[in-house]
């Protein structure tokens, strides 16, 4: 089971979210949890304070340390377990860190808000996390995508683990077009070969297409995937086509 802790001033985004479709399933049936920490339950002052002017002078509030740090140490985790500190300074969020999150057992995200953390904060984390770069209001997004990400690849989240085998980023590849029925819509027709029975065949096509389909939109993968001499060989083709259709 892996357990996610989320510190964030508004735990109902996180709760909503995490109610529904298949992260509240995972929930449901026991594979995943979700606890959301407010750090405002965890003020002394009476006004319950969690965020104030920044020293220097600047605009904005920043989030105050006591508050985050009383939150934190109020979680039951595994001591050694990763503690994400969502930032748009952080490392970038991809599929890798992913996947190797799913070997933990408890992961704990900061979220914040406003300027952001007080730097005292970040001495918690054990790793600065962005899902991009743009910069949001809030860690809240930010936290959801890794819950999302991580949690939908925890054994039994998702019914067949078959549907993670052929899909984008798997062998550093974007996943190629899929299809459902009807056979013709709008007189956009399925592909034959998706028709034919031929699972050689259709194996076969999916892996061009893949390939196709990185090629064309994300050229800068193809240096880090897992590719084979056939994969090699029809991408060369498909630079040479490129340059002559150019020519
Ligand atoms: C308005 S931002 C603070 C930005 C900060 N003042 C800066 O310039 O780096 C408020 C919070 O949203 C979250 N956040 C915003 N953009 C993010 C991104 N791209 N990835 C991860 N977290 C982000 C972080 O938790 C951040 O503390």
């Amino acid at each position: 089971m892996l357990n996610f802790h989320i510190i964030t001033l508004f735990p109902e985004l996180i709760n909503t979210y995490c109610s529904v479709s298949i992260i509240g399933r995972g929930i449901s049936h026991g594979e995943i949890t979700v606890k959301t920490y407010n750090p405002r339950d965890f003020c002394s002052d009476k006004y319950r304070k969690v965020d104030d002017t920044p020293y220097g002078g600047g605009a904005g509030m920043v989030l105050k340390p006591e508050p985050f740090f009383a939150a934190f140490e109020s979680i039951q985790r595994a001591s050694q377990s990763p503690v994400i500190l969502t930032s748009p300074q952080g490392k970038p969020f991809k599929q890798d860190l992913a996947w190797s999150l799913t070997e933990e057992t408890d992961i704990t995200i900061l979220c914040g808000h406003y300027e952001g953390f007080d730097e005292r904060i970040c001495s918690l984390a054990t790793m600065e996390v962005s899902t991009g770069d743009y910069v949001l209001t809030g860690g809240e997004l930010p936290a959801l995508t890794i819950i999302d990400a991580v949690g939908r690849l925890v054994p039994g989240v998702i019914g067949k683990s078959i549907s993670l085998a052929h899909e984008t980023f798997v062998d550093g590849l974007l996943e190629g077009p899929q299809y459902t029925k009807p056979p013709l819509f709008r007189e956009m027709e399925v592909p034959e070969i998706l028709r034919s029975g031929d699972h050689q065949k259709i194996n076969q096509w999916r892996r061009e297409q893949a390939l196709k389909r990185t090629f064309a939109l994300r050229p800068d993968l193809l240096a880090e995937a897992n590719l084979s001499d056939k994969d090699r060989k029809y991408l060369a083709d498909l630079s040479r086509q490129n340059k002559s259709n150019q020519d």
